[in-house]
């Protein structure tokens, strides 16, 4: 039977594609979204949209009055690692204090099922070729770890999530995304930041001659090639466990990684983007930028065998494309195709 969910953030990547999903399984859909970086064309007209911040306890209650939800997915958050470098208390603040506001609103409304978005930046450098969920977030010889205010963020409401469980009883999934990439296959659903921060819309633009040269931070790196690698996962992939993990929920709360378990160089990135594009471009090799790691490859052991969940889109060509297919369409991204559909 369908349920009613509530997704903050579901006018942003993961969330829009998500939120596809669940109305394709059937379930309703109510996002909460302030839009800041979300897209009202990203949310699909059988969903209900509710524009308001997290940081706004009113606008929270108006989201919950005479509706009820059976679950909470909570995707809504500031999500750059680089910016949480310079701006530490933006992340350790708002996006602490949003999530205790949602919290404090599912407590008091009786909902009792919380899906949150966490990441692989909660991990520090782990020194592992693949991370599963026991892998150390704080080394013990670390003086700060994880590596960023982001991904100390994400692991303070993890935290804060075990409380919530216990004092609440809020059961609770936790999703550590590794790196989310590519498009909707179909819908018009897509990855579109403002500062856009990730590699594969940052290749595509520079594809497509809208940057002038691929900025790579880092090759150096004790990696095969000296380039950071990364686990690719596509979005897709990502709203599918976002499913599974729903009707597990009542079994009892639990943390996921969820990659492919295939270590991506950025190189490699760049080189399927040339390939799936058929356009080369220049690139100039940069220092390292603080905050990231060298390598962040998942074991999805876990979710594999819990959830039953593996990736339907194995290949980076394949991610690549998907991606590539809606932003060779719309180069100026939700913004042109508000302006196409009039
Ligand atoms: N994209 C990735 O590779 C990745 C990896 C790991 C984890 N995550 C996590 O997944 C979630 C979604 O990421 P994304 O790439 O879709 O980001 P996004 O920026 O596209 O989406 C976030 C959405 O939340 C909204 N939002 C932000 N702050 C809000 C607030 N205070 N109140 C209401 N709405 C607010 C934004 O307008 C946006 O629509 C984030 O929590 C992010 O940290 C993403």
């Amino acid at each position: 039977m369908g349920r009613t969910i509530l997704v903050t953030g579901g006018a942003g990547y993961v969330g829009s594609h998500c939120v596809a999903a669940l109305l394709e399984a059937g379930h309703r859909v109510v996002v909460f979204d302030n839009l800041h970086q979300g897209h009202r064309e990203a949310v699909l007209p059988q969903a209900e949209l509710v524009v308001g911040d997290l940081a706004d306890r009113d606008a929270i209650a108006a989201a919950f009055a005479g509706r009820r939800y059976d679950a909470i997915m909570h995707f809504a958050g500031n999500i750059q690692v680089g910016e949480s470098m310079r701006r530490p208390f933006l992340y350790l603040g708002d996006n602490v204090q949003c999530a205790v506001n949602l919290l404090e609103a599912a407590a008091a409304h009786g909902v009792s099922r919380f899906v949150f978005s966490s990441t692989c930046a909660i991990f520090g450098a782990t020194g592992r070729a693949s991370i599963d969920e026991d892998a150390p977030v704080a080394p013990e010889d670390a003086p700060v770890a994880p590596g960023s205010p982001y991904g100390e963020s994400k692991y303070l409401v993890e935290r804060i999530l075990a409380w919530a469980e216990r004092v609440h009883g809020i059961r609770y999934a936790i999703l550590r995304y590794f790196n989310a990439c590519g498009a909707h296959p179909h819908l018009p659903l897509f990855e579109d930041h403002d500062p856009e921060t990730h590699l594969i819309p940052i290749a595509l633009d520079c594809a497509l001659g809208r940057r002038e040269e691929m900025q790579v931070f880092g090759n150096d790196y004790d990696t095969p090639d000296g380039t950071c690698l990364r686990d690719y996962v596509h979005v897709c992939d990502l709203a599918a466990a976002h499913l599974r993990v729903l009707d597990r929920l009542d079994a009892g709360s639990r943390a996921y990684n969820v990659g492919s378990g295939n270590g991506h160089s950025v190189r490699e990135v760049l080189d399927a983007v040339r390939r799936v594009t058929g356009v080369d471009f220049p690139v100039r090799m940069l220092p390292r930028r603080p905050g990231d790691l060298p390598r962040l490859v998942a074991d999805p052991s876990r979710i594999r065998a819990e959830l039953g969940w593996t990736p339907r889109y194995a290949s980076i060509d394949e991610i690549v494309s998907t991606a590539w297919r809606w932003r060779r369409a719309h180069p100026g991204g939700y913004a042109e195709l508000a302006r196409a559909r009039g």
